[in-house]
């Protein structure tokens, strides 16, 4: 992943909006950096903070996923993107003290609810319950036929699918 392929994809849709509802919340998985641990299509892997749960494959409901992306989870990688999580913001009802060694990672920024609960519009729109990545799908993600799609190209697809990829990706 190449964060200034990311920035201009982005821009890219900055100059082109779509009408979109979550395009908000996908903006906040770039820039929160969720798709640096979750990888763009959600599925995780093992990158830095530890192997991270595929959000595609997620029983979460939305009110969960705030708390989880507002709290982080204790005891592993996932970081808490709260300002004052654990001080002033209780967390599973626990402070800094009594989370002790299973306190998560602080976030590499701080989130406010207006665009914790716009992630999670996000993933419970695009990412949980979709089955396996496709090529279509990357394409869409990165508004642009990004060298990052191209391992999705091999997969079986249904022909007006490929159809479409082929066009879109040429
Ligand atoms: C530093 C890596 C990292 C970053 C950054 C990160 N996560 Fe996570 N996330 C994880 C890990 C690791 C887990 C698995 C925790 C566990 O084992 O229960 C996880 C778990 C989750 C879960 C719980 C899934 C489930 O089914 O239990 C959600 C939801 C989630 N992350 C959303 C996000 C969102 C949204 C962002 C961005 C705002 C984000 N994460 C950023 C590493 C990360």
């Amino acid at each position: 992943m190449n964060f200034s392929m990311l920035a201009a994809a982005y821009g890219q849709s900055a100059q082109a909006p779509t009408s979109d509802p979550t395009n908000a919340g996908k903006a906040v998985f770039g820039k929160a950096n969720c798709m640096g641990c979750h990888k763009w299509h959600g599925n995780g892997g093992g990158g830095y903070g530890g192997d991270a749960l595929s959000l595609r494959k997620t029983d979460l409901t939305r009110d969960q996923i705030i708390e989880v992306v507002g709290c982080g989870r204790p005891g592993t990688g996932m970081p808490f993107f709260t300002r004052g999580a654990y001080d002033e913001v209780k967390c599973h009802d626990m402070n800094r003290q009594d989370a002790g060694a299973q306190m998560p990672p602080e976030g590499g920024m701080f989130l406010r609810s207006k665009d914790i609960e716009a992630v999670a519009d996000y993933v419970i729109a695009h990412i949980k319950g979709a089955g396996e990545p496709t090529y279509a799908e990357c394409i869409a993600f990165f508004s642009s036929s990004s060298r990052v799609c191209d391992v999705y190209k091999t997969q079986a697809q249904k022909p007006d699918d490929a159809t479409a990829s082929r066009g879109k990706g040429q």
